[in-house]
């Protein structure tokens, strides 16, 4: 059977497109928030290098075959995976691959949505000057207000979701990407800019060294956890395991080069992670902040920056919107996935099927907004609500979409019809990739599962 050459939800009409999107999707909250206070939870370069490893050797060969089967598919990842298991053979039951993907993308965006909500009010801080001149203690007393303040932090989650159903109602061409053409590339000037300010007044040397010197005595006792998260974010910052960047794939014409785009997005993705870090770890050293301050460290590191710099307000306000669009970017991949399906299998208008996902998602960003503030003291596996659907999605889902997803590209797909899809004909770059999905990508990720499960070191080998 040949492929579909259409998806029913429409096309990117150009290859730029969906290298917009698909970076769109990958470059978030995940680079800026997520990676520099991950990476300042296990010390630095040691989790810098492993998470740079993990990019390289298994979310690219993963990115592909996302892609691939997306392309192949041209329907919703349930779909998709069904269509393609049964051309090859297999049981329908691969769709629960699909299902299972909806499910990390409503724990995601659920949280997603709330830190994103953070980043809406900082915008209005920055603007009205909050930020002149604040010191440290601060920075952090502002943050602590506003992550305390379940109503506030309820308006800015409830905007934030109505702006992505917003988009993700209008369709993929006219809606997704619009939003991505200007936003991507001002996003990154304006990072540029806050790496210089970081180097010109912030402690930039001791940054540096931080990131790129890597001291894996640092990761002594908890090595595991340490290779887990790195992992878990490779995943996370990537959009790999749910079927976001599959259903994005699905939109992507045939004569485009899946390796080509896949090096683009990947390679944007950890220089925007990168440069994040050099724009933040200067200024947490500069003023004795601690790197490992949880998930407020650019919350409190950023603010003193801009209240420092001439045209403070100006930047701050700036860097805050380009922030805002690149979480809204990325939400939009999290909840396509379900209004397609919606869209294939229940009949829904695209707006309908938008707006109902978008309620279920917003309903359950309450229980995360709550877990900050009134509900702090419950707990389940140790974990607020927000933690652990963050732990639970990057750490375990994502990882175990991956696995799936590598064991389907590179064992159970038909040789050819990887081959023919990737168009890289059947040289070195082929076969190297076809040796890193059937056997790096799937092993290095259980070995890292079970190294955290501590089983490794059960048997000695740990
Ligand atoms: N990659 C995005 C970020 O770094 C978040 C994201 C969007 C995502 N779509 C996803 C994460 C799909 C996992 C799966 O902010």
């Amino acid at each position: 059977m040949t492929p579909a050459a259409n998806s029913i939800h429409g096309m990117w009409s150009t290859r730029l497109a969906f290298i917009l999107a698909a970076s769109g999707s990958a470059v978030g909250l995940g680079n800026i928030w997520r990676f520099p206070y991950t990476a300042g939870e296990y010390g630095g370069g040691a989790f810098v290098l492993i998470y740079i490893l993990c990019v390289a050797l298994i979310g690219v060969p993963i990115m592909m075959a996302e892609i691939m089967l997306g392309r192949r598919g041209r329907q919703s990842p349930i779909n998709t995976m069904r269509t393609l298991a049964e051309q090859e053979g297999l049981s329908g039951r691969w769709q629960l691959l699909g299902w299972m993907g909806i499910l990390s993308g409503f724990l995601i965006l659920s949280f997603y949505s709330v830190i994103a909500g953070w980043t809406l009010a900082y915008v209005f801080r920055a603007a009205a000057g909050a930020f002149s001149g604040i010191d440290a203690s601060g920075a952090e007393g502002l943050f602590g207000a506003l992550v305390g303040d379940a109503e506030r932090l309820l308006a800015w989650h409830t905007i934030f979701m109505v702006l992505v159903v917003g988009v993700v109602a209008r369709g993929v061409a006219s809606g997704l990407e619009k939003a991505v053409r200007y936003l991507m590339p001002a996003l990154f000037v304006l990072l540029l800019i806050m790496v210089l300010y970081a180097a010109s007044t912030g402690n930039f040397n001791a940054a540096f060294a931080y990131l790129f010197a890597p001291d894996f005595a640092e990761l002594k006792g908890h090595a595991g956890e340490a290779i887990l998260s790195a992992m878990g974010q490779a995943f996370f910052s990537l959009s790999l395991g749910m079927g976001a960047i599959m259903i994005y794939g699905s939109y992507l014409k045939r004569d485009a080069s899946i390796a080509q785009n896949t090096l683009i997005v990947a390679g944007m993705d950890t220089l925007v992670a990168l440069l994040a870090g050099l724009a933040i770890f200067p200024i947490v050293f500069a003023n004795g902040l601690a790197p490992d301050s949880g998930p407020g460290l650019i919350f409190q590191t950023l603010p003193i920056a801009f209240g420092d710099m001439p045209a403070g307000a100006l930047f701050g306000t700036l860097f805050f919107v380009l922030l805002v669009f690149a979480a809204w970017t990325s939400a939009i991949s999290l909840l396509e996935p379900l209004t397609a399906w919606l869209v294939e299998n229940l009949g829904f208008s695209r707006v309908r099927a938008a707006v109902l996902g978008g309620v279920t998602v917003w309903l359950l960003g309450i229980v995360c907004l709550l877990s900050l503030n009134l509900w702090s003291d419950v707990t389940l596996f140790g974990k607020g609500f927000l933690d652990l659907f963050d732990f639970l999605t990057a750490n375990v889902l994502l990882p175990l979409g991956g696995i799936l997803i590598a064991v389907f590209a590179g064992w159970l797909l038909a040789r050819a019809s990887s081959v023919d899809e990737l168009d890289l004909g059947e040289g070195l770059a082929y076969r190297f990739w076809r040796l890193l999905i059937r056997y790096l990508a799937p092993l290095a990720v259980t070995l890292v599962f079970l190294n955290a499960l501590g089983v490794l070191k059960f048997f000695g080998l740990g």
